[in-house]
């Protein structure tokens, strides 16, 4: 049975102008498995990557039910492709039981989560 769903779409640009200013801003997105690959891509994929993670792991706090907080962090959260390349969740280092699907365009990063029960 589905037991939650989330969505959610992130701009290009924004995530292209948080990241700029400070390392922070994707040390605080994204796991330390994840910094390393976003570390060996370089200029447009890299922001496109972040903001695939980001709108990942807030689709994901919706499907729990819960936003982003102190149940749910970004740092909870983390998306790891299978060698095939089709995305993976992890919630406190545990495989979830859903389903995620990351989109990106020239402008916009969207991502949506599937939550099935235990
Ligand atoms: C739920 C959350 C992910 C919303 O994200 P957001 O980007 O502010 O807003 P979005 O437009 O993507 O989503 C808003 C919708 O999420 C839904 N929503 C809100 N709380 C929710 C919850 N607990 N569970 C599921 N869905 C929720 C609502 O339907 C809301 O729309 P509505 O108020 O019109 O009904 C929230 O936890 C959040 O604000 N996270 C941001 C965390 C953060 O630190 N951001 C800054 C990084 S620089």
């Amino acid at each position: 049975m589905i037991q939650g769903i989330g969505l959610d779409i992130v701009e290009l640009e924004r995530v292209a102008r948080l990241d700029k200013r400070n390392s922070k801003f994707r040390e605080r997105i994204l796991s330390s498995s994840e910094l390393q690959i976003y570390e060996k891509m370089s200029g447009h994929r890299k922001t496109e990557y972040l903001a695939g993670r980001f709108a990942a792991k807030e689709a994901f706090s919706k499907a729990r039910g819960t936003g982003i907080g102190q149940d749910c962090g970004f740092l909870d959260i983390e998306v790891i492709a299978e060698p095939s390349g089709r995305p993976a969740l992890y919630f406190r280092r545990q495989p979830v039981k859903g389903f995620i699907s990351i989109t990106h365009t020239q402008t916009v990063a969207a991502a949506q989560v599937i939550l099935m029960e235990d």
